[in-house]
């Protein structure tokens, strides 16, 4: 049986502050630069889900990607569109909110909920230039 990844995309948005707390204001400045702004900016994020297995015969899906869009939507999507990622977000407490660090939370969110198939790779858009892909290692 043929083994395939199929992709749901979804939109969020949401605002951030990209800040270590351990480091003095100047060093955050310095690492994060626009992204440590300390009243916040938003993001248009694209969330790119990917998940694994093999062609259901009754429906000739891997998955209803209709599904896996309400899923995602419940899971994630409601608790990050029009949220700010520092104070609003139970999943990002106490974590600074880098495309890297939400990424990996929205994995360990969204990872126990995909059946049949299985969550191959998470890809986050932050800008129309930088992503970063996740596969759950
Ligand atoms: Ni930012």
């Amino acid at each position: 049986m043929p083994t395939l990844t199929v992709t749901r995309r979804l939109h969020f948005n949401a605002a951030h502050r990209v800040h270590n707390a351990t480091l003095s204001d100047a060093e955050n400045r310095e690492l994060f630069g626009k992204c440590n702004n300390p009243n916040w900016h938003g993001h248009n994020y694209l969330l790119e889900v990917s998940v694994t297995g093999p062609i259901d015969p009754k429906t000739g899906y891997v998955l209803d990607l209709a599904k896996l869009r309400d899923l995602v939507e419940r899971e994630l999507v409601s608790h990050l569109d029009h949220k700010n990622l520092n104070l609003d977000v139970p999943f990002m407490s106490g974590t600074n909110p880098t495309t890297e660090n939400l990424v990996v939370a929205c994995w360990k969110v969204l990872e126990p909920h995909i059946e049949p198939a299985r969550l191959r790779r998470l890809r986050l858009w932050e800008t129309d230039n930088n992503y970063v892909d996740y596969e759950g290692e």
